[in-house]
C-alpha cells in the first residue's frame, strides 16, 4: 500500500474514488474472514460542537445504514473528552481495553497524536483522524493510520469567494458608508487548529486577490463558540459602531455569535454583511432570513461515510485492498450563499 502520496484530487473527486471503492467492499458476501460484529470507538473532542455534534449523528446513521445493508452487527462507542487531552487519551486506553476493532478520533490536541498512536499500534488498532489534522510526520508512521477532512484552503477560497461576488455585483452593499474601502473584523477559531489558521489567511488573500479594497479594523479569538463571539463583537461595536461593514468568521456559530451582538446593539438586520463556515442549522436559518450572506457547506454524508467505511474496513468487515492508497481523505463541501 502506498503512504507518501498525499490525495490531493479535487476533494469530490477524491471522496468519490474513496467511496466508490470501499462501497463495493462493505457488501462483499463472498469474503470468507469477514467479521459479523465490530466495535468503533468515535472519541470526540468536545461533544457539544455544533460542528462536530452534527457529524457524529451523520456518523451513527452510517453504521446504522451499513448494518442494515451487510447484517455486519456494529457497536459504535462515542466519547466526549470535553476538551480534555488527557480524558481522551484514558478513553482511548479503556476502549482499546475492551477490544475495539478501530478508533475514529477527533484529537483534542493535534500535537499529541502521537501519543494515541502509540497505544493504537501497541493493540494493533487502526486510527482514523478526523476535523482535527494530525501532524504529517505521525501519520506516516503507519499504514493504519488515516485523516478525513476538509480541505481548510479550499473552504477559506470559497468563502472569501462569496464577498468578491458580493462586492463585484454592488461595492456599496459591503461599503455601506461609501468610503471606498470595506472595514472588517475577524472572528477566529482555536489558535492551534489548523483550520482556524488557514481559512483565516486564505479567506483574506482571496478578498483581496478579488479587487476588494479592504481594511482590517480588528479581530480576535473566539475559539469556534457563539458566546465568546457575542462578547467580542460587543465591544468591537462600542469601539468601531457603524465603521464594522462586514465580519469574517472561521465558522458559522462565530457568525451567530456576532449576529447576537448585533441585533442587542439595534443595528439593522442586513446592514453588517457576515460570512460563516460548516452550514450549520442556525447558519442555515440565518442566511435565510438575509442575516447572514454566506457559508460554506462541507458534504456531511460523504464525510460521515468516509470516516465510517475506512473504520469497517480496517475493522475487518469489508476488503482491506480496496482503502485509499492516500492516508488523506478530502470531502467535498459547497457554498450556500443569500440571494
Ligand atoms: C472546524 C469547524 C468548527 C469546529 C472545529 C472543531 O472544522 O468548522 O466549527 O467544529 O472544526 O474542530
Amino acid at each position: 500500500m502506498k503512504r507518501n502520496g498525499v490525495c490531493l484530487l479535487t476533494a469530490g473527486l477524491a471522496i468519490s474514488a474513496l467511496l466508490v471503492g470501499l462501497g463495493g467492499c462493505s457488501k462483499n458476501t463472498g469474503n470468507m474472514d469477514q467479521k459479523k460484529e465490530i466495535r468503533i470507538g468515535v472519541f470526540l473532542y468536545k461533544g457539544d460542537d455544533a460542528f462536530i455534534s452534527m457529524l457524529q449523528e451523520s456518523i451513527q446513521e452510517e453504521a446504522r445504514k451499513y448494518e442494515q445493508e451487510t447484517g455486519v452487527e456494529v457497536t459504535l462507542n462515542i466519547l466526549d473528552a470535553k476538551g480534555s487531552q488527557n480524558t481522551q487519551c484514558s478513553q482511548v486506553e479503556r476502549q482499546l481495553a475492551l477490544g475495539c476493532d478501530a478508533l475514529c478520533v477527533n484529537i483534542v490536541d493535534r500535537f499529541a497524536a502521537s501519543v494515541v498512536i502509540d497505544k493504537a499500534m501497541a493493540a494493533n488498532t487502526p486510527v482514523i483522524f478526523f476535523n482535527r489534522d494530525a501532524v504529517e510526520e505521525d501519520l506516516k508512521r503507519w499504514e493504519k493510520l488515516y485523516y478525513v477532512g476538509v480541505d481548510a484552503k479550499e473552504t477559506a477560497v470559497l468563502q472569501g469567494q462569496i464577498l468578491v461576488d458580493a462586492y463585484q455585483k454592488n461595492p456599496f452593499s459591503l461599503d455601506r458608508n461609501e468610503d471606498g474601502r470595506v472595514s472588517y473584523v475577524l472572528l477566529e477559531g482555536e489558535t492551534s487548529h489548523q483550520d482556524s489558521l488557514i481559512r483565516t489567511e486564505w479567506s483574506i488573500q482571496t478578498v483581496k486577490d478579488g479587487g476588494v479594497p479592504l481594511q482590517k479594523l480588528t479581530g480576535g479569538i473566539a475559539n469556534w463558540e457563539r458566546s465568546q463571539a457575542s462578547a467580542l463583537m460587543e465591544q468591537w461595536i462600542e469601539t468601531y459602531g457603524e465603521q464594522i461593514e462586514v465580519v469574517i468568521c472561521n465558522n458559522d456559530e462565530m457568525a451567530l455569535g456576532a449576529l447576537d451582538a448585533i441585533e442587542r446593539a439595534g443595528i439593522l438586520d442586513g446592514a453588517v454583511k457576515l460570512v460563516g463556515i460548516d452550514g450549520t442549522p442556525g447558519g442555515v436559518e440565518a442566511l435565510k432570513n438575509g442575516k447572514l450572506l454566506g457559508t460554506v457547506e462541507a458534504d456531511r454524508r460523504k464525510y460521515a461515510s468516509a470516516i465510517f467505511e475506512i473504520a469497517s474496513a480496517l475493522s475487518g468487515s469489508g476488503e482491506k485492498e480496496k482503502l485509499p492508497e492516500s492516508p488523506y481523505c478530502w470531502c467535498p463541501q459547497r457554498v450556500l450563499v443569500h440571494e
